[in-house]
């Protein structure tokens, strides 16, 4: 059931627990999302970055797709469909594709022009029944193009986007896309506990969920994140599932070499990598 992610993130910003935004790249994510969500019963929201929907061949490639595969699938749990790191323009463009949700990234934007912004695409989206993800303080590493250079975000700047209006706040908090590097020093707490008890009820969103240990994952969580991110963690679980089949030469017996049995390894393991997820979210059962 395609629906904004507004209800789904209050509700889980209240029990205490977080919804996955698992990006999508094709057929195969999509369907082993889907069916991952409606097997366990969990609310789920599918993201799409700027890259993923061109590669998709557009927006509306993507909508129509979603929407009918939510529906030949008989898919019954809440989804979202969520522009990833949108700009301006890439809103207004899901917006009109009949996305359920978008995220305006202003963030290497002057902060009085993210404000801006923002302002302008709650007002939009809210008439149309759409969600609206900001964002503060950029998300280290690069996700299809978009570097940030990884900052922890000022909670002064959170509650003041926050008091736009909008759905759900990404806000910095030492986390990157891609691998962490050795080094990396972890999240920083005190930052989210100080963006919490700026912004209250409203539900923060990690991104750059692949490779976080569990236990940071879980204290982020008790701490007011609702919705965690995870793209690069499902890439590689598909690209090892495949590896494993053609270095096994299965393409090579009868008819394995049938795009069907091809991507069939990668799409189960995408399968799992989200079960295991949503359980370690606890969005389990909470459809
Ligand atoms: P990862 O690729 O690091 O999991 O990040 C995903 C993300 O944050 C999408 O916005």
């Amino acid at each position: 059931m395609l629906v904004s992610a507004t209800e789904m993130l209050k509700k889980a910003k209240a029990g205490k627990y977080a919804v996955g935004q698992f990006n999508i790249n094709n057929l195969e994510w999509t369907k082993s999302i889907l069916l991952t969500a409606q097997e366990l019963n969990s609310p789920v929201i599918l993201g799409v970055s700027e890259g993923a929907g061109k590669y998709m061949t557009g927006f509306k490639t993507v909508a129509a797709m979603v929407k009918a595969m939510d529906e030949e699938l008989g898919i019954t749990v809440p989804v979202a469909l969520h522009l990833d790191h949108g700009s301006y323009d890439g809103c207004y463009k899901c917006i009109k594709a009949g996305f359920t949700s978008i995220m305006f990234d202003g963030s290497s934007l002057p902060f009085e022009e993210n404000v801006a912004k923002t302002t302008e695409l709650v007002n939009v989206a809210h008439q149309l029944g759409l969600s609206i993800e900001a964002e503060v303080g950029s998300i280290g590493g690069e996700e299809d193009g978009v570097i940030g250079a990884g900052e922890c975000a000022d909670p002064n700047e959170c509650k003041q986007i926050a008091d736009l209006g909008v759905d759900f706040l990404a806000a910095g908090i030492g986390n990157i896309h891609g691998a962490y590097p050795e080094n990396w020093a972890g999240l920083s707490f005190d930052t989210l506990a100080a963006i919490q008890e700026k912004t209250g009820i409203l539900p923060l969103v990690l991104h750059g969920g692949t490779g976080i240990p569990d236990d940071q994952i879980k204290k982020a969580i008790s701490l007011g994140v609702s919705k965690i991110n995870v793209n690069t963690e499902c890439q590689w679980a598909f690209q090892e599932a495949t590896r494993e089949y053609i270095e096994a030469g299965k393409d090579k017996e009868g008819k394995g070499f049938d795009p069907r049995k091809l991507l069939a390894p990668g799409a189960k393991a995408i399968q799992d990598k989200v079960k295991e997820k949503m359980e370690l979210f606890g969005s389990v059962g909470k459809a």
